[in-house]
């Protein structure tokens, strides 16, 4: 080694030793002559001294160095003067007195402080994101990372898992979003493509009798761009035969049980995490990844909307109140106009709201007082709190006021960054009508409907549940998961009802129907996100922030210049040709 301590090492129990340091130069201050230099790597910083009564030859040299210079330092470790310690710094009672060093590289003048954490323009910081990695909060996170997966991977091994790989060139079969293509070259004009998820593969390995797989393998989706999600993503997954839902929930429950207690034991988070259904989710909070750490639930009106004098309500479907008491704090008349804007931008016509004990607003001027009575009651408010509606279809009436709640949740503070509310959502529903109102699959078309439902796949699809879930925690889908169709006639109906033909299905997926022929045992299993698990862990605000090199907001890579046009001959040899799209020219 070129060192005999790292820059986070030395204390006061080090006084007098010789010892070699390398490093980056972090921070550099002159004193009178006396040189200060913070020479850091990753496991900390290391204040070293140059001063040119004790050595003049080395002061003079490092009269010329810069920050980010790479040294290699030798000299006596000492206490630092009495008032000069700094208790904030692993290494803060002593430092360096340097008798030699050797420059081991120089550097330009980074694009951005590093020792400092102002805010960097992201697109520059992804574009030397090696710079960006040097900084203090961005190393842990890496190292957080690291002990996250190692907790996982270590949890499912001693619980007799099998870690598989599966492959990352597969047969394109869209499950759901669309799919990165990768071109043959043996085969022109054919394709693999990069899986969204091994779930096809880890269903083939319950077949082969694996029993109980898991991986932390990479998934790819072509699809827009959010905070929590990335082109390509990790995540920790698993697959079990000869289970139950609950066998499934209690293995997952007590990894992320066992990562809490290691990776974050700071944090307040229930020893059972609770489970809801998913119609429980949406028509107490209107989201299927509820925010637990407050309560402010919402209160089904549907019954008294009828004949309550307030026209919208009254043709509503259903009616969902909201009680915002004014214990938590005021809303202006400007607050509920962002409030309202906010419904709006998720389905809502409006948003209707109501002072109790006052008649401002529409609801009170238009409602029967009977029904005012009876929604102060159902709601226990009080003269001066403020009521929020949800109307319309069920999705319509309860998704666009669980934004609303949020947002109050946030305005008021009620959200305690020192708590993981995890809980799961069960019972998901089987499929969903999507914006060209097709019928497709909510989750994925190989997750099992409820047993109690069958007979509800001939005659009403739209409400049959099925043995899906997720986990949540804190307002965000940390993974999801299902028990899975073991037999080829129900997968075909299942198909069926998604409108893929059977020649469809046979060219799409032929191989897992015909594996399902040859004893497919019963089975399940899910699959956390990996980033996002480690985006909580570290109190992020995006998963960017915990994958070291991560694509921007419109999936380029820009230190590496991904995507990037490929020579003419490597395409031709591909058997491609590339059309100019009309709105390029
Ligand atoms: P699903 O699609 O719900 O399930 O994905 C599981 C979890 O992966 C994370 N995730 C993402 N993270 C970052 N960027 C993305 N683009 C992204 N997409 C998903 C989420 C999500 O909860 N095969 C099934 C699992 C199963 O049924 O076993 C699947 O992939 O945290």
């Amino acid at each position: 080694m070129l060192r005999t301590h790292t820059c986070g090492d030395l204390r006061k129990e080090n006084n007098q030793e010789e010892v070699t340091l390398c490093g980056w130069v972090h921070r550099r201050r002159d004193h009178g002559g006396i040189i200060f230099i913070d020479l850091r790597d990753r496991y900390g910083l290391t204040q070293i001294v140059f001063d040119p009564e004790e050595n003049g030859d080395v002061h003079h040299i490092a009269e010329g160095i810069r920050s980010e210079f790479v040294l290699k330092v030798t000299g006596k470790v000492r206490p630092r003067l009495e008032g000069m310690e700094n208790p904030n710094m692993d290494t803060g009672a002593v430092e360096v007195l340097i008798s030699d060093m050797e420059i081991l590289n120089i550097s330009k003048t980074p694009p951005f402080e590093i020792d400092q954490e102002k805010d960097v323009r992201e697109d520059l910081r992804l574009e030397f994101r090696y710079l960006d990695l040097r900084k203090q909060r961005m190393m842990k996170n890496l190292i957080l990372r690291t002990k996250m997966t190692n907790t996982i991977r270590h949890y499912f091994e001693e619980n007799n898992f099998l870690d598989i790989e599966t492959p990352i060139m597969v047969k394109g079969t869209p499950e759901g979003s669309r799919e990165y293509l990768v071109p043959s070259r043996l085969f022109p004009g054919e394709f693999y493509v990069l899986p969204q998820s091994p779930q096809q593969l880890k269903q083939l390995l319950m077949i082969s009798g694996v029993d109980k797989y898991f991986q932390v393998p990479r998934c790819f989706r072509d699809e827009d761009q959010r905070g929590d999600r990335q082109p390509e993503f990790t995540q920790a997954e698993i697959e079990m035969s000869f289970v139950e839902e609950d066998d499934i929930l209690n293995v997952v429950e007590k990894c992320l049980i066992e990562l809490t207690e290691k990776h974050a034991p700071e944090k307040r988070f229930p020893k059972k995490f609770p489970r809801m259904t998913w119609q429980d989710a949406m028509e107490k909070f209107g989201s299927d990844k509820p925010d637990l750490r407050f309560e402010m639930e919402f209160v089904d009106l549907t019954a008294e909307a009828k004949g309550c004098g307030f026209g919208i309500f009254e043709k509503s479907e259903h009616l969902y109140a909201l009680p915002a008491a004014k214990k938590y704090g005021e809303l202006t008349r400007k607050d509920i106009d962002d409030l309202t804007n906010l419904a709006r931008t998720h389905g809502a016509g409006g948003l209707a709201w109501l002072r109790v004990g006052e008649e401002s607003g529409p609801v009170a001027k238009n409602s029967n007082p009977e029904f005012l009575k009876t929604v102060r009651e159902k709601t226990g408010a009080e003269d001066g709190d403020l009521i929020f509606f949800g109307a319309g279809e069920f999705i319509v009436a309860t998704e666009p006021l669980g934004h609303v709640r949020l947002a109050l949740g946030e305005k008021f503070g009620l959200r305690n960054p020192e708590e993981f509310a995890y809980a799961w959502i069960t019972d998901f529903p089987m499929f969903e009508k999507n914006a060209e109102g097709h019928v497709t699959a909510m989750h994925h078309p190989f997750t099992r409907p409820h047993p109690d439902d069958l007979e509800k796949l001939k005659t009403d699809p739209l409400n049959c549940r099925a043995v899906a879930y997720d986990v949540v925690m804190n307002g965000v889908e940390l993974g999801g998961g299902s028990l899975r169709i073991h037999e080829s006639e129900l997968q075909s109906q299942i198909f069926d009802i998604l409108g893929i033909t059977p020649e469809d299905a046979e060219n799409r997926f032929g191989h897992l129907l015909k594996a399902f022929e040859y004893g497919a045992p019963p089975h399940g299993g899910l699959a956390l996100g990996l980033d996002r698990l480690v985006m909580l862990f570290a109190d992020e605000p995006n998963i960017r922030e915990v994958i070291a090199f991560p694509k921007n907001q419109s999936a380029q890579d820009l230190m590496l210049g991904a995507p990037s046009k490929m020579p003419p001959a490597q395409i031709e040899e591909l058997g491609l040709q590339i059309v100019e799209k009309e709105e390029e020219k």
